[in-house]
């Protein structure tokens, strides 16, 4: 979603935001923008994307050495130069970037047009200019002041950096449920709504929480509340490195992450699977390893692709801890008023950790007393900031907006905790433990093998269903989520509908749907539904559906069915699911490549969502 970045310093900021923008393309958006000062407030804004905004830098010449930066998905009036960011003041005196949502814009917006402002978007975030300038220019009051109260008169979500002509020196930021943060850089600072703008830059940062306010100036900031109590935050240091946010050589980014694989399940097992003693050990669940062992239930929360991973927890946490699971979606348990408390789990996972239903799940939970866990890949993002415990999936940063290696990554960890509850639970004994940790702790290298062995055929088979229009995935049990992510792996990125089912569930209507155009996606891996499973390639056959089969060397059954085969390592049943997704991350990639799609960034989608 909506990107921010700001710099105060002596190099060139134009530059410098232009770069960091792009470094920020990979959260969606639909237009770039920046305000630079230079004796007077400079302001250049580009459609589409952030080349656009950069060639009209350059046209236009203009330069400064401080600045704001936005890349905006649009959420209130439509893709325009005026409504693009940043936003003036009446005056032209304040230019400001938002991210978030103003809720209450329309009734100040009135209140304001009553008092003689004019006003030239359709945007809320003018709002935020228009109000903080009435108030500084009607009161005797400092212009940190007038923001405090702005902000606590506006009802809604943000990310804010704020520069006001007045002060050539200084750039003004807030946060409250958007996420930012401040780099601190030798004679220069800098500002981001996530880190991937800094890391060139410094690996010293701040992590803002909501309700603060910073002033930033070149060599120097000061944190506070919007209360005016001063905060004195702690400097974390950022463990990502510029390598891990560029290509390498890939086409694309989505295609490195999902030949990353390998490598980020090995770094998320890393140092947590004991083989020699059979324990698993995972730090961050330390303290609350008694409540997750007398918990009645364990209520898992996402959206998405993380809401696929913890469908897959469900089977993991049921069959090896013999725990209760609920899934839910994010934004329906947070607005049914839900049943959870004391002696009950939540685990919420987020790639981001700045998934806004997803945080609004935890805090749900979090007020009606029960224990808040997540899984997040985001070091420092306000999810893993305001879960009770939790435990990072380590898979480096994901710049693909289609998710691959963070769900492998969500997958794995669900793995270790559920082995690790199932054996404080009792129900897991060594013999068993060392099966299962030995087999987890092989997992990367079959990765590594399917990915070797399957990706030219994958290949090949894509260009003949480049034009299919319709996709059925089926998976049973441990696969059925599979199913479901696959589906979603190919709309999203090649606009081809597609549809995950539990196999049983065709005969209850999408069987409807098959004819000899209709590609099946069969995840076939051999366990104890291995019959019925081939009962259903039997139907989709008997109707004519082309049937791709995702199934274990050897499988002949399967194979002697099926139009076109991936074979996969076989593994233990409940970890099938690390290795059946490989093919389906695959088969849309190349699909979407076909089709011309931009693969990393498909139309109307955001990496990290921000807003309900
Ligand atoms: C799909 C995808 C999304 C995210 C979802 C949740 O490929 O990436 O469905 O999984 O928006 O995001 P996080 O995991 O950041 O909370």
């Amino acid at each position: 979603m909506c990107g921010i970045v700001g710099y105060v310093g002596e190099g060139d900021a134009g530059q410098i935001l232009v770069k960091g923008l792009k470094r920020l393309e990979y959260r969606g958006y639909d237009s770039a923008g920046v305000a630079l000062m230079n004796g007077e407030m400079l302001i250049q804004k580009g459609k589409g994307k952030v080349i656009n905004l950069e060639k009209n830098l350059v046209a236009s010449k203009i330069t400064g050495k401080i600045g704001i930066g936005h890349t905006r998905w649009a959420t209130h009036g439509e893709p325009n130069d005026i409504n693009y960011h940043p936003h003036l003041s009446e005056s032209g005196k304040i230019a400001l970037v938002h991210n978030g949502i103003i809720e209450n814009y329309t009734s100040l917006r009135k209140k304001l047009i009553e008092r003689g402002r004019t006003f030239k978007s359709q945007t809320d975030t003018e709002i935020i200019a228009q109000l903080l300038e009435e108030i500084f220019t009607t009161s005797d009051i400092s212009f940190e002041e007038a923001l405090q109260l702005t902000l606590k008169q506006v009802v809604g979500t943000y990310g804010l950096a704020i520069v006001n002509i007045d002060e050539p020196e200084r750039v003004y930021v807030a946060r409250k449920g958007s996420p930012l943060l401040l780099g601190i850089g030798d004679g220069e600072m800098f500002i981001a709504s996530d880190a991937s703008p800094i890391v060139e830059y410094t690996n010293k940062v701040i992590y803002l929480d909501d309700g603060e306010m910073a002033i930033v100036t070149k060599d120097d900031y000061q944190v506070k509340t919007i209360e005016d109590v001063k905060l004195t935050k702690e400097i974390h240091e950022l463990a990502m490195g510029i390598e891990e946010i560029e290509k390498a050589g890939y086409p694309h980014f989505m295609l490195k992450e999902i030949f990353e694989q390998p490598r980020s399940i090995a770094d998320c097992l890393r140092g947590r699977l004991n083989t020699s003693d059979s324990t698993i050990q995972l730090g961050g669940l330390v303290n609350v390893m008694e409540e997750l062992v007398s918990a009645n239930r364990i209520v898992i929360a996402a959206c998405g692709t993380s809401w696929h991973s913890g469908l897959v927890g469900e089977y993991l946490f049921e069959y090896l801890a013999k725990t209760p699971v609920e899934v839910e979606y994010a934004s329906e348990f947070r607005y049914r008023d839900p049943l959870i408390g004391k002696g009950d789990v939540l685990l919420v996972i987020s790639q981001s950790g700045e998934t806004a239903d997803t945080l609004a799940a935890l805090r749900e939970a979090k007020a009606k007393g029960a224990t808040v866990l997540g899984i997040c890949n985001v070091v420092g993002s306000t999810i893993s900031r305001e879960t009770d415990a939790g435990v990072f999936t380590h898979a480096g940063p994901e710049i693909g907006v289609a998710s691959t290696k963070a769900f492998t990554a969500q997958v794995a960890v669900l793995t270790m905790m559920a082995i690790q509850l199932g054996q404080a639970k009792g129900h897991i004994d060594n013999a068993r433990a060392a099966e299962l940790i030995n087999e987890l702790d092989s997992i990367p290298k079959k990765v590594e093998h399917i990915l070797n062995e399957s990706d030219e055929s994958i290949q090949e088979m894509a260009k003949l269903f480049t034009y299919a229009p319709n996709f059925l995935y089926l998976g049973r049990t441990y696969n059925f989520p599979v199913a479901l992510e696959g589906a979603l792996k190919l709309k999203e990125i090649s606009y081809i509908h597609a549809e995950g089912y539990p196999a049983a569930e065709m005969k209850h209507g999408p069987i409807a749907l098959i004819d000899d155009m209709m590609p099946v996606v069969v995840i076939a891996a051999t366990d104890h539904t291995n019959d019925k499973m081939i009962s259903n390639i039997e139907e989709v056959k008997a109707r004519k559906g082309r049937i791709i089969s995702i199934m274990n060397d050897g499988n002949s059954d399967v194979k002697d069915l099926s139009n076109f085969c991936v074979n996969i390592p076989s593994t233990i049943d409940c970890f099938t699911p690390l290795l059946t997704v490989i093919p389906l991350q695959l088969l849309s990639y190349y699909i979407a490549v076909n089709r011309g799609c931009n693969v990393d960034q498909p139309r109307n989608l955001a990496k990290s969502v921000t807003v309900e």
